[in-house]
């Protein structure tokens, strides 16, 4: 099986997604229960009863506790059973299933798979262009690609697709032309282009009618402990700064599902026309069918072909256009190898 980092935050649901009633999903190979506490705090807990390994999901929500359907064991959010109403009631040892820390921030709520006493809140990415309505207006979705992981974080950190892919919806093929540069910074990468004079991306003909020629900025910062990005993108009058322009900040919060599926929790936010409704939802239809339409399908391909092993394995030829992917997925190595000398350490020791 794949190893994760797991001493991180990951994006577990968009806060509207965790409500009164009992919600499953999968996250790193685990099956996680989710629900909303009377107080409105969220909790999660594994989805799965440690009697007969009952999925937890079907039961009941009675008040903060969930009863399991089988035989009635009620479980806290800590995870603890609270409850045996068979026989003389009592409550055996083991009966407890495993929590999570979690972590409500930005709309999204954040999951702690890892060692519990490691999380910390302060970690959270921040993506206050999530959140923060009166600069920003934003629309967000979710999408399942059945793919691993690496492979839709590589295809988030490569600009240079979007000429490509995007070509009738996001960018135009003299994209694919433009220099760019690659600069870690901290824990981030970076991949930026400024592409002066440029035909205007489809996109900004479709939201504001722009035509002819604008001054481009594209450009990706990736984040690669907390597998997300941000891609910011403008347009603004040829010789005009970007402050004079028009722009977008597009968080793509990935999550692995499984070794082979992944969670895309992406958002597109922007600087301009705030009250617009309109134009949000030509956001939210752009950015949905650019990814479900263009992105989902030809990552899903990778995977058939590249099968259960990892890509990198296989020896890929590789472009310049790589070099900001090629930066997170040995950020990740990195922090994978890190945690599994610590596991390691910690056997030896004790
Ligand atoms: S399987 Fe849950 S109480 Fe028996
Ligand atoms: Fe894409």
């Amino acid at each position: 099986m794949m190893a994760f980092v797991r001493n991180t935050w990951y994006a577990a649901a968009w806060s509207e997604e965790v409500n009164r009633s009992l919600f499953s999903r999968k996250l790193l190979n685990e099956q996680v229960l989710m629900y909303r506490k009377e107080d409105g705090t969220p909790c999660a807990i594994r989805d799965l009863c440690p009697h007969r390994f009952a999925p937890l999901s079907i039961g009941k929500l009675i008040g903060d506790e969930v009863e399991c359907l089988y035989h009635g064991l009620r479980f806290d959010c800590s995870g603890k059973c609270v409850d045996n109403p068979n026989g003389a009631g009592s409550i055996p040892k083991a009966a407890s299933v495993k929590s999570y820390p979690l972590s409500e921030q930005y709309g999204v709520v954040w999951i702690w798979m890892g060692d519990p006493e490691k999380a910390d809140e302060s970690l959270v990415p921040a993506f206050p262009w999530l959140s923060d309505s009166e600069n920003y207006t934003q629309v967000h979705g979710t999408l399942n690609i059945e793919a691993n992981y690496l492979l839709v974080m590589d295809n988030l950190t490569d600009l240079s697709h979007a000429a490509f892919i995007h070509v009738e919806t996001l960018e135009p093929r003299e994209l694919a032309k433009a220099t760019f540069e690659v600069v870690e910074e901290g824990p981030e990468v970076w991949t930026k282009q400024w592409c002066a004079a440029m035909t205007v991306p489809p996109l900004f003909t479709v939201v504001k009618g722009f035509t002819g020629q604008m001054d481009h900025w594209l450009e990706m910062r990736c984040i690669p402990r907390s597998t997300s990005m941000i891609t910011f993108y403008g347009v603004t009058e040829v010789g005009k700064s970007r402050a004079e322009g028009y722009g977008t900040y597009n968080p793509n919060i990935i999550t692995p599902e499984t070794d082979t599926t992944t969670h895309y929790f992406w958002g597109s936010a922007r600087d301009f026309d705030l009250k617009d409704e309109e134009m949000s939802e030509k956001f939210r239809m752009g950015a949905s069918f650019a990814f479900t339409h263009e992105d989902k399908p030809i990552i899903e391909a990778q995977q058939r072909n590249v099968g259960d092993v990892d890509m990198m394995s296989l020896k890929p030829v590789l472009l310049t256009n790589d070099a900001g992917s090629v930066r997170a997925r040995r950020a990740i190595d990195r922090l994978i190898a890190e945690e599994q000398e610590q596991a390691a350490n910690l056997i030896a020791v004790g």
